[in-house]
């Protein structure tokens, strides 16, 4: 029984090497644990010596328990050291492996940004919204009523024709609205004077497509109607819009039309001064005084109220404002012509 102290002494010195050595070669958290049942679990060789310590001597015993407390010390500082380690490799593996380059130059952000019809609709809408004008809208699948009837375009009359109305099929008498006048007669039929409107919105024709033709086009419409109402009302309107949108330099001019809704009518110029001494007129809309007919159709007493109406093509003030050569343009969307205004 003598020499049992020192072997168990002995086993304990070998194992603590083991244990050392196992433990610095743990290559994770997973195998390290490995290491601790191995060495310290209720199967290791360490329980068994921990189990023969009874058949020592009290002196052997206490001598032993020294050495097991020395032997759990180093071991559980080795342990936790290696824990340590072993933690923080994986926490650098980590950042690695989810590095950001934060020296890369970033993607160029493209944003976007209106329409130049939009942007060009926008504008003409501020003039009149600076003038007291309220601004109203209609449906483009329109009814025959509101696109002609009610502005004295009747069933026969050549303006039917020429206006090339796409029809929707499958409906009676719904088409696909030829312009924006129609909100007029919305706007009447539900409303008294005193009114100013202006009305923005897509218009189509059956036109064939050219530089100037679109089958989908853009209006604004405008209508005032009250007491007292002339013509220069309309002309007083008119060279104030185009002043605001073309430059105040700019005039004027009406000259004699026809359109069925007014009475007299009239397509108005704005003048233009192109460098080397060109000047000339350029057309930008239709107007005329509201036909009392018109008035009267829509419920509002043309003996007691006049009004003056006037369309202009969106696509047409867009082309002279920004120097766009093809309506075309507006519809393609090729980024290079969206992007340059
Ligand atoms: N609706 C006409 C067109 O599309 C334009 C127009 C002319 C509108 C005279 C009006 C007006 O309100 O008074 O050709």
């Amino acid at each position: 029984m003598s020499d049992a102290v020192p072997r168990e002494t002995d086993t304990l010195q070998r194992l603590r090497d083991e244990a050392l050595a196992a433990i610095a070669q743990a290559g994770d958290p997973a195998a390290l644990n490995q290491v601790r049942v191995r060495f310290t679990g209720k199967r290791s060789e360490l329980a068994d010596v921990q189990k023969r310590m009874k058949d020592l001597s009290p002196d052997g015993r206490r001598a032993l328990g020294q050495a097991l407390n020395a032997f759990r010390a180093e071991f559980d500082a080795a342990y936790a050291t290696r824990d340590a380690e072993l933690a923080s490799a994986a926490l650098a593996a980590r950042l690695e492996s989810e590095r950001l380059d934060l020296t890369l130059p970033p993607r160029r952000l493209r944003p976007g940004r209106p329409h130049l019809l939009t942007q060009v609709e926008q504008e003409m809408l501020d003039v009149f919204i600076g003038m007291g004008f309220q601004v109203a809208e209609g449906p483009e699948a329109e009814a025959g009523v509101y696109n002609f009837d009610l502005l004295n375009i009747e069933p026969d009359h050549p303006a039917r024709q020429e206006m090339d109305t796409i029809y929707v099929d499958g409906f009676d008498d719904v088409v696909l609205r030829t312009h924006t006048s129609p909100v007029q007669a919305r706007v009447m039929t539900t409303q008294q004077p005193p009114i100013a409107v202006v009305v923005p919105g897509r218009t189509y024709r059956a036109d064939s497509v050219d530089a100037t033709h679109s089958p989908v086009f853009s209006q604004v419409e405008g209508l005032v109607v009250g007491e007292g109402i002339t013509m220069a009302d309309l002309r007083g309107t008119l060279l104030a819009f185009s002043r605001a949108l073309f430059g105040e330099d700019r005039d004027i001019r009406l000259r004699p039309s026809f359109f069925p809704f007014t009475e007299p009518s009239a397509e108005v110029d704005v003048s233009f001064d192109a460098p080397g001494g060109n000047h000339g007129w350029l057309e930008i809309l239709g107007a005329g005084m509201v036909d009392p007919n018109v008035l009267a159709m829509c419920g509002i007493d043309p003996e007691r109220y006049s009004g003056f109406a006037f369309g202009i093509g969106i696509e047409r003030v867009a082309m002279l404002r920004h120097g766009v050569r093809d309506i075309r343009e507006f519809f393609e969307s090729d980024v290079r012509f969206v992007a340059h205004f």
